[in-house]
């Protein structure tokens, strides 16, 4: 999988950098507290995965593991979701080894919009097992709660459960890593500034800031069961590998020790959901020109996958553009990959004060404002 995509082999970026042998050597051994976390949470959905025979997998996000490539060996029907960027490079390098099999389908999603998940699916389609490997950490409140519409909704049609690893992993990675490192204070600690540091600069999100993530577990429940699902815990520790790659010894003991405290959440449809608010409006945008100004009439969602639709209407505009007007009344959601094309165009202007938005409703003024751009925008 990495050769057919073309990632740099192990090692690379440090090449000819001058970095300290004692501290190179330190790095080493801080490799199985990262690959413990991987492995095991790859390894035991597998093995989830592999007592549910009957189940259409359905993985979301997919990211860029081999798990097609392993559902193809045992000829099941297998979904690979994530983000369009993700998909462009994994489905052809799936294809590179497997060639295109009609039971393998990687599909460009988002998560937060149903339309994209429900046209992968036909209608003899059903008993799906959707699972759910570091996704849920990313979203707002209000990104949440649409995700979970979204499988509540797919599950009442097609059927089956959903299975998440994410709050599992939330509370007890630190322990897995620590474990893994045989609690060395001097590695546990560096390992602690690494991945401090790590998390402060690599996303532009706040992490696991909703409800999902809450100390209080009866609090994440009743959430779970006012979007209209039934948890069942399984305890992870009965799907462990009888041997792991990454770590061995006394490390393979504690480890497990960790897992005993973990479980697979799994949530199926208990009622269907009264009230509940869907969003189905297709995109569109409509452009108008005069003189400098620009004007820009979004309608539905602005995601992930309607956002290059805006960006280019933007770019196929006549310069010079001195105002732009966005009438979004019938814009319905706006997410941060929409919010970006945004920036752009606010950035663009020589004048700020001449990018206006009109129209704004609630529910958009609540992401904008969550995210810290109302201050740019209002
Ligand atoms: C931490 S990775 C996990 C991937 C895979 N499950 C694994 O275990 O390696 C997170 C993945 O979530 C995807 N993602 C983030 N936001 C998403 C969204 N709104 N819809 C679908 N996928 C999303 C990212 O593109 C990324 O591949």
């Amino acid at each position: 999988m990495t050769q057919a995509l073309n990632f740099p082999p192990f090692g690379s970026q440090t090449e000819g950098k001058n970095i300290p042998p004692e501290i190179a050597e330190n790095v080493k051994r801080l490799i199985p507290a990262y690959m413990i976390l991987v492995e095991s949470r790859f390894r035991a959905v597998n093995k989830l995965i592999d007592s549910r025979k009957d189940r259409l997998i359905v993985d979301l996000p997919c990211g860029y593991t081999s798990r097609g490539i392993r559902m193809y060996g045992q000829g099941r029907r297998y979904f690979g979701f994530d983000l369009p960027a993700v998909i462009h490079d994994i489905k052809p390098a799936v294809e590179s080894i497997i060639g295109s099999n009609k039971n393998i389908t990687y599909q460009a999603v988002d998560a937060t919009n149903y339309a994209s998940l429900e046209s992968a699916f036909t209608d003899e389609d059903h008993d799906l097992l959707i699972t759910t490997e570091g996704l849920l950490m990313y979203f707002s409140q209000y990104e949440l709660e649409e995700v979970f519409g979204n499988i509540h909704r797919l599950l009442q049609k097609y059927g089956g459960s959903w299975v998440t690893t994410d709050r599992a992993y939330a509370f007890c990675d630190r322990d897995v890593a620590h474990a893994a490192l045989n609690n060395d204070a001097g590695l546990t600690a560096m390992f602690e500034a690494v991945t401090s540091k790590a998390a402060a600069t690599a996303a532009d999100v706040k992490f696991s800031n909703n409800v999902f993530f809450d100390a209080d577990e009866e609090k994440v429940i009743s959430f779970v069961e006012k979007m209209g699902f039934e948890l069942k815990k399984i305890p992870m520790s009965n799907h462990l590998p009888e041997k792991f790659g990454s770590v061995s010894g006394s490390a393979d003991v504690s480890v497990r020790k960790v897992f005993e405290n973990m479980y697979f959440w799994e949530l199926s449809v208990k009622n269907t959901r009264q009230g509940q608010k869907v969003n189905d409006k297709a995109f569109s945008v409509q452009t108008k020109q005069q003189g400098g100004t620009l004007q820009l009439f979004i309608s539905g969602r602005l995601d992930t996958l309607t956002a290059p639709e805006l960006l280019k209407k933007f770019q196929e505009a006549q310069q010079p553009i001195e105002a732009i007007e966005l009438h979004v009344d019938d814009m319905s959601y706006i997410s941060s990959a929409g919010l970006r094309i945004l920036l752009i165009m606010y950035k663009s202007l020589e004048d700020k004060s001449k990018f206006k938005m009109l129209g704004v409703s609630e529910s958009v003024r609540d992401i904008i404002q969550t995210t810290g751009f109302d201050s740019v925008f209002f």
